[in-house]
Order: structure tokens, then C-alpha cells, then sequence
């Protein structure tokens, strides 16, 4: 399947940032995106878990979705603190990331427990955004194409398909930097991960990659060029709404 028929997504990922006053920035997004062309991608925002209710209703009347930043893998039970994609689902999200490298590293989380998280991204019937990358010292080592497809075996649970998951490539050391990857070696790794999707799974030439890590308006046109680059996760510049749309520009015609 050919390029062209991904459509692209460019998800933000707020992290621990947003109070209900930064739903303002939303309805600006909202704003500016009537005011526009409209882009050719999906467009979607994962707040904290506080604000994903009131952003759905936010966004109820726009194109864009929203989505969690991580869940329990059960549906419900006694774990103070956690939340389950159904609760997400139910508040109105669409997406969740899952093993962002964050909570890998903040939360120790392992590529089994991310995997049973997909699983309940998918029990939910939501879309799990699934997120695998390289720390500087593994790409120093040449460790780059074996950390990230070895991720993609065991986080990534059989079952996957172009509709119920999206993976996110984010070098760890690129994330909240201002570093980027070479375009060279962004086309290398989202090639070695498409490779690894289409042995696996029916639908790997459909799904969705997407490169994260310090994206924003200046460099997106030139990364979401790179083959196998199918959309964006976007943190810092996501958070305004003028930032995150000039993102979206590399998709206006
Ligand atoms: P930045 O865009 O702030 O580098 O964050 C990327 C990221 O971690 C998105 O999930």
C-alpha cells in the first residue's frame, strides 16, 4: 500500500501540563483550524487525564480527537490512582498512548506490562498510540535498529492493525531538546519499523508511524517528507494552539 493512502495523524501529547484554563488554547485551535484549509491529517490532543472529559466536549463539533497519555491494563479494581481505557473511552477519548518513554523510565514500565496496556486499549475499542525509541547511549553503541524493532516485538501484541494502532518513534534523546534525528537516520529507523510491521501483521504497509521528539513548525515539513513518516507526536509545541498549527501546516495544500 502506497504512501497516499495513510492519512497522517499528528497527536499532541500535553504530558503534566494543562489546567482548565487551557482549554482556551483548544477553542483558539478550533478557531484557527475553521479559518483555514483544512489539513490533510487526523488531528488529535491527549491532555492529562483531568481535562480529557472537558476537552471532548470541547471538541465535540471539531475534527479533532482526543486521547489519553497511558492506562491500567484491567477494566476496573482496587488500583488507587490508575486509570483504565474504559474509563477513557468513557470520558470520551479515542486514542491513548501507551509506553511512552517517559513512563518507561519515570514508571519503570516494561515492555510486557506496555504490552498488556495495548491490549486494554484495544478491549476499550480505542486506538493505542504506541511509542518505542532509542536512549543516546544505545545510539551511540549502534544499538538503534535492535532496541526499537526488539520493543516493537514485545510491546506490541499480535492483533494489531492499521485501525487499532498507531506507532510513535521517539528517540529518547531527541524528546524536549531541540534535537532532531538526520532525516537519513529517521528514514532508517521508521524503515526498519515498517519492516518489522509488514512481516508481522496483514495491515504493517497501512499503519501509521510517527517520529517524535522536538517537532515544530520549523522542522515539520521537512520531517513529515521523510518516507514512512506518517504524522507527528508532538509535545512542547503542542501546548499552544499557534505552535501546534504551524505543525499542521506541512499537511495544508
Ligand atoms: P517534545 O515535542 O516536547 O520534544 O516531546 C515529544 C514527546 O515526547 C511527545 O510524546
Amino acid at each position: 500500500m502506497s504512501l497516499q493512502t495513510r492519512t497522517p495523524l499528528v497527536a499532541g501529547n500535553w504530558k503534566m501540563n494543562g489546567l482548565l484554563s487551557s482549554l482556551d488554547e483548544v477553542r483558539s485551535l478550533v478557531k484557527i483550524l475553521k479559518s483555514k484549509q483544512a489539513a490533510n491529517s487526523e488531528i488529535a490532543i491527549c491532555p492529562p487525564f483531568t481535562l480529557v472529559g472537558a476537552m471532548a466536549e470541547c471538541l465535540r463539533e471539531s475534527d479533532v480527537a482526543v486521547g489519553g497519555q497511558d492506562c491500567h491494563p484491567d477494566q476496573s479494581g482496587a488500583h488507587t490512582g490508575d486509570i483504565s481505557a474504559e474509563m477513557l473511552a468513557d470520558s470520551g477519548a479515542r486514542y491513548v498512548i501507551v509506553g511512552h518513554s517517559e513512563r518507561r523510565h519515570d514508571h519503570k514500565e516494561s515492555d510486557l506490562v506496555i504490552n498488556s496496556k495495548v491490549q486494554a486499549v484495544w478491549r476499550a475499542g480505542l486506538v493505542a498510540i504506541m511509542c518505542v525509541g532509542e536512549t543516546e547511549t544505545q545510539r551511540d553503541q549502534g544499538k538503534t535498529l535492535d532496541v526499537v524493532t526488539g520493543q516493537l516485538h514485545n510491546s506490541l501484541p499480535d492483533g494489531a492493525t492499521a485501525e487499532n494502532a498507531v506507532i510513535a518513534y521517539e528517540p529518547v534523546w531527541a524528546i524536549g531538546t531541540g534535537r532532531v534525528p538526520a532525516n537519513s537516520d529517521v528514514a532508517e529507523v521508521h524503515a526498519a519499523i515498517r519492516g518489522h510491521l509488514k512481516e508481522r501483521f496483514a495491515t504493517g504497509g497501512e499503519m501509521r508511524i510517527l517520529y517524535g521528539g522536538s517537532v515544530k513548525g520549523s522542522n515539520a515539513s521537512e520531517l513529515m517528507a521523510i518516507p514512512n513518516v506518517d504524522g507527528a507526536l508532538v509535545g512542547g509545541a503542542s501546548l499552544r494552539a499557534e505552535d501546534f498549527d504551524a505543525i499542521l501546516e506541512a499537511y495544508r495544500p
